[in-house]
């Protein structure tokens, strides 16, 4: 090893959120050599111009050798109602699997900010990367079980986990299972815990429900020093573009910085729960600009002797409210499948349906297990929406 690097295999976060893995010179923008003596290339990865988190890597390539670009492919968003003002049901597990990653994932709810989209991939993704340049992905599973490989290393995943790919992540899928449902949120901001729950300095504070040690961060497994020609599709402003580079993306011998996919199960969520029905914003996971992530987890129901479990009526005036339905039993709704959506828009009170609120009175818990997005603009039903709709839903409260 020369004198002007250190080693580094070890997987424990030095401060909050900052990680490193594998290889890194001890000063950043400085030269940094293999054992044969060839410069390593830097690269450095940045979200919102130079201004906010970024990680550094260092390819034993240049990262920037393109070889050839396909023509590029628009991503098919079919959105048949512009506007509408009603309760919609969806059921999520009628929408057909399909054999390859990007072809299954299948956009449903849209606007300007989040895109939420189903996907029942049968194959693993492995002939190709993909490099979602738009958007932050959150993939939450719901069924399957697998690997995400990326630049940063290695993530297994399974059933209830949330997996953040920031965007410009360079991955690959491998499922280990041909039955896999996803549910998807991109985001055109950057993914991040919520603010009340983070110290002026980046902790994750004492009252958050979860903390650094629920994150699963990448398993480093050194460089794939491979020529050839390597495809990577790059999504950006809603186009594919089929990139071809002449060497493997993951050719990385080392990195740190706080940009990088990392994995937090719903099971790990802890419920703040009270005496009386606690509000939404407790069960917040995530949030992005004008949205938030909500986890709702098995938990015990409110202890006053007068509590009432389901939720009441609520008006939430500026917010469109999508609720994906996981596992477990959802005592508001008279039937939920599992992969069930509901979207309840801004403009119209909704709440639990007939016979629900004498039925929940005295339970004490609860073991339902689902996924809430509140977008604080409109959404859109694009045509797979419409597709997988449950008609009758926006008149079943009467
Ligand atoms: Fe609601």
């Amino acid at each position: 090893m020369g004198l002007n690097f250190v080693s580094r295999f070890i997987k424990i976060i030095f401060m909050a959120h900052f990680i490193s893995r594998g290889l890194l010179p001890a000063k950043r923008h400085t030269q940094f050599r293999s054992p044969e003596g060839k410069l390593y290339s830097e690269e450095l990865v940045s979200t919102e111009g130079f201004s906010s988190d970024y990680s550094i890597l260092y390819h034993i390539h240049p990262p920037t050798q393109i070889l050839s670009t396909d023509v590029p492919v628009a991503e098919k968003i079919n959105i048949p109602e512009e506007k509408m003002l009603k309760h919609r049901s969806l059921e999520g597990f009628k929408l057909k699997p399909e054999d390859d990653y990007l072809d299954s994932r299948k956009p449903i709810l849209v606007n300007r900010d989040v895109h939420i989209s189903l996907a029942a991939p049968k194959n693993s993704l492995t002939n190709y990367f993909f490099k979602n340049a738009d958007a932050d992905e959150l993939i939450f599973i719901h069924e399957g079980n697998g690997k995400l490989l990326t630049l940063y290393g290695e993530l297994d995943f399974s059933y209830g986990d949330y997996i953040h790919i920031p965007r410009g992540t360079i991955y690959q899928i491998r499922f280990e299972t041909e039955t896999n449902r996803l549910f998807i949120v991109e985001s055109f901001s950057p993914i991040r815990y919520p603010k009340k729950y983070v110290s002026r300095f980046g902790q994750l504070l004492e009252h958050s429900p979860y903390c650094e040690r629920d994150m699963r961060t990448p398993e480093f497994k050194g460089p794939k020093d491979e020529n050839g020609d390597f495809l990577v599709n790059i999504k950006k402003q809603g186009m594919l573009y089929g990139i071809h580079y002449a060497h493997h993306p993951f050719d990385v011998v080392g990195w740190d910085g706080c940009c990088y996919p990392y994995i937090f199960s719903i099971h790990n969520f802890e419920p703040i729960t009270g005496r009386v029905h606690q509000p939404p914003p407790v069960h917040i996971t995530f949030e992005g600009n004008n949205f938030v992530v909500c986890s709702f987890v098995p938990r015990m129901f409110d202890y006053h002797p007068l509590s009432i479990p389901v939720p009441y009526n609520h008006s939430n005036i500026d917010s469109d409210e999508v609720l994906y339905y996981v596992d477990g039993d959802l005592r508001i709704r008279k039937q939920v499948p599992r992969g069930m959506i509901t979207l309840h828009p801004a403009g119209i009170p909704h709440g639990p349906h007939p016979g629900t609120v004498e039925k929940s009175l005295g339970a004490k818990e609860t073991k339902e297990l689902a996924v809430m997005v509140d977008s604080f603009h409109p959404l859109q039903l694009t045509d797979t929406a419409l597709s997988i709709e449950n008609p009758g839903y926006t008149t079943s409260w009467k």
